[in-house]
């Protein structure tokens, strides 16, 4: 799959790229069976909210066969290596689960500010491929953009070791007021199987959800080879070390494996 001109242009200017529906209803149902199975996993790699629920699972490409085809889907692949230029390794890979009523808050963040500080990724020159598992609305805690604001580079930001499970490095307020100011602030929403790419260096968050309907979307994070991380200061399923091109499946690598297990 490649971007058109236009979709490039639009890329370059808000900092991210959405696509209603881009996976079918089927492919989506079963990567939501998929994350369920990985949360009820006791394992390291599957983070909790305070009240027990999974808040993320890591590195679920690793140990379950579905994520590993969706970690080399090429509608996921395909795109980011074009704007990257050149061949991407998997970064970090998360499943995030935002549960029904106790989904908890992710800060207002540039992911490639966490992974200059804590991993000495040398450029931006990475990027975050999304697909949603549930339908995602204004009630289910939607991630929050603010166009534009892949602009800025990196931005001063604080380590927040307190507000959920999960440290990250936050803005502040006042900054992310004047962002907004500038470029407003989105939500995209769409039904399952919707695609969401977007600048490691865009300005994102996503509030609580105390919906009764949950919403699950899996995050590649993926990085030019070139440009590998240089320091290993975090568990290696969090930032990874197999800095391996990834070689894109085909297109039905999904249909194939629900044929398989009917
Ligand atoms: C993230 O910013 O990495 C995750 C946000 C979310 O899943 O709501
Ligand atoms: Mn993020």
């Amino acid at each position: 799959m490649q971007l058109t001109a236009e979709q490039l242009e639009t890329f370059d200017k808000d900092g991210y790229l959405f696509f209603p529906g881009q996976f079918s209803p089927a492919e989506a149902a079963l990567l939501k069976r998929e994350a369920e199975a990985v949360y009820a996993m006791e394992r390291k790699e599957v983070w909790r909210e305070s009240s027990g629920v999974a808040r993320t699972a890591f590195a679920a490409h690793t140990y379950n066969e579905g994520f590993r085809r969706l970690g080399a889907h090429p509608r996921l692949i395909e795109p980011v290596e074009q704007v990257l230029d050149g061949p991407v390794y998997m970064h970090q890979y998360k499943v995030n689960a935002k549960a029904a009523f106790d989904g908890d808050v992710w800060q207002w963040h540039q992911d490639y500010g966490t992974w200059k500080r804590d991993d000495e990724m040398p450029e931006p020159r990475a990027m975050n491929i999304a697909v949603f598992l549930d339908d995602v609305t204004a009630a289910n805690g939607p991630l929050l953009f603010i166009p534009g604001s892949h602009k800025m580079g990196v931005i001063d930001a604080g380590h927040d070791l307190q507000t959920t499970s999960y440290p990250l490095w936050t803005l502040d307020r006042d900054k992310v007021t004047e962002l907004a100011a500038r470029g407003g602030c989105v939500a995209p929403t769409g039904p399952a199987g919707s695609m969401l790419m977007f600048s490691s260096l865009l300005v994102h968050a996503s509030p609580a959800n105390i919906s009764p309907l949950g919403r699950i979307i899996v995050y590649l994070s993926l990085c030019h080879v070139d440009n590998h991380i240089r320091a290993f200061n975090r568990e290696d399923w969090i930032a990874h070390r197999d800095f391996t091109p990834i070689k894109a499946l085909d297109d039905n690598c999904l249909s194939e494996l629900m044929a398989e297990t009917v």
